[in-house]
């Protein structure tokens, strides 16, 4: 297993340690994991000028899977567009053609009042959300500032999806739900964008080979409401990128603990990069009071997508539990009654755990 780390920017380093001592333990048990760092985001920016250095790139690409931290950081935000750290993830994504984008949201019943909706609404949640992630208006073409004949300006982008980017993507949100409760949701803005209208049309055949699923449709709005009205009535939600973005920020709150939330970014080979759903977190970079869990559950997923074994997924999964079962706390999930600890003793005691 050769798994390239990139920690990023700000508490990026420290969780991506508390997953690398778990990948350590594993080795122990005689798993053969290899670990190459590199630099990605404002830390690529940093040592060679660049989010996504040639050296980041070369890595990643030779390597099975990605482990990535976090980027971004004040220090970065005023630079321009093409060296943000932003443009690092971006460029990654692209770069290693990394299409599928799951982001499960799960309330672990240890944590049911760390939502902020009422524990009936969210108790035994488990959505899986599957955002399309290297097309529509993030990387369409044209785009940018341009000046009309008037002498106004216009800020522009451009939203495409073609016939084989939606079909791929529909094929895993099936194939996703066969291996659950066999329910997927396509979320569009079919009633106003063409590009929707498209994209359902051609979920709606991809359908056809999955008879076993039931697939319905909802427009984007709707889903937003439906979240926060009954969120237990979706089990996978398939969307396009920008759609899947706020959506799979909601949903991860709806757990009350993005904190926790892990996530898979997956080629056409089930190679993947793995990341927490949370950001980098600046304002609490380097005082070890960081959530390490997001990141550890994020070496779970890449055990069970990139390398086939749930049994070790399972494993890591399930010391995760028991920490929290335990009474371990990091501040974001805190809750009187509970233990707090820092960001590398939450790492030592899933270690201890598995
Ligand atoms: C995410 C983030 C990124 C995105 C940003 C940082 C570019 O919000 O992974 O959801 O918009 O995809
Ligand atoms: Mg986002």
């Amino acid at each position: 297993m050769k798994i390239a780390v990139l920690p990023g920017d700000g508490i990026g380093p420290e969780i991506v340690a508390q997953a690398a001592k778990v990948l350590e333990a594993l080795r122990g048990d005689g798993l053969k994991i290899e670990l190459e760092y590199a630099h990605l985001g404002g830390a690529g920016y940093d040592a060679a000028g660049d989010p996504f250095p040639p050296a980041t790139e070369k890595l990643a690409l030779e390597a099975d899977a990605v482990l990535l931290g976090a980027v971004g950081g004040y220090q970065y935000d005023n630079l321009p567009r093409p060296l943000r750290p932003e443009q690092g993830l971006l460029r990654i994504r692209k770069g290693l053609g990394l299409f599928a984008n799951l982001r499960p949201a799960l309330v672990y019943p240890e944590l049911v009042n760390a939502s902020s909706l009422k524990p009936e609404l969210v108790s035994g949640l488990d959505i899986m959300i599957l955002r399309e992630l290297t097309g529509d208006i993030y990387f369409g073409q044209p785009r940018g500032i341009r000046t009309l004949d008037n002498g106004e300006r216009q800020g522009f982008d451009t939203m495409h999806y073609s016939e084989s980017e939606i079909r791929r993507v529909a094929h895993v949100g099936f194939q996703i739900a066969l291996k659950r409760n066999k329910k997927l949701c396509s979320v569009d803005k079919a009633n106003v964008l063409d590009t929707s209208m498209f994209w359902r049309e051609i979920v709606t055949g991809v359908a056809q080979e999955y008879p076993a699923v039931e697939l319905s449709h909802m427009y984007v709005d709707n889903a937003a409401m439906q979240l926060v009205r009954a969120p237990k009535q979706f089990d996978v939600i398939l969307t396009g990128n920008i759609f899947g973005d706020i959506l799979s920020d909601e949903a991860s709150m709806l757990t009350g603990s993005i904190g926790m939330l892990p996530s898979a970014s997956l080629d056409a080979n089930n190679k993947g990069l793995y990341e927490p759903c949370h950001g980098s977190a600046p304002d609490i970079a380097g005082a070890d009071i960081a959530n390490p869990l997001a990141t550890i559950l994020s070496v779970a997923m890449m055990m069970r997508y990139t390398f086939a074994r749930e049994d070790i997924a399972q494993r890591i999964e399930i010391a995760v539990r028991k920490v929290l079962q335990q009474g371990l706390r990091t501040g974001d999930i805190y809750e009187a009654g509970m233990q707090k600890i820092g960001c590398a003793a939450m790492g030592d005691a899933v270690v201890a755990a598995l």
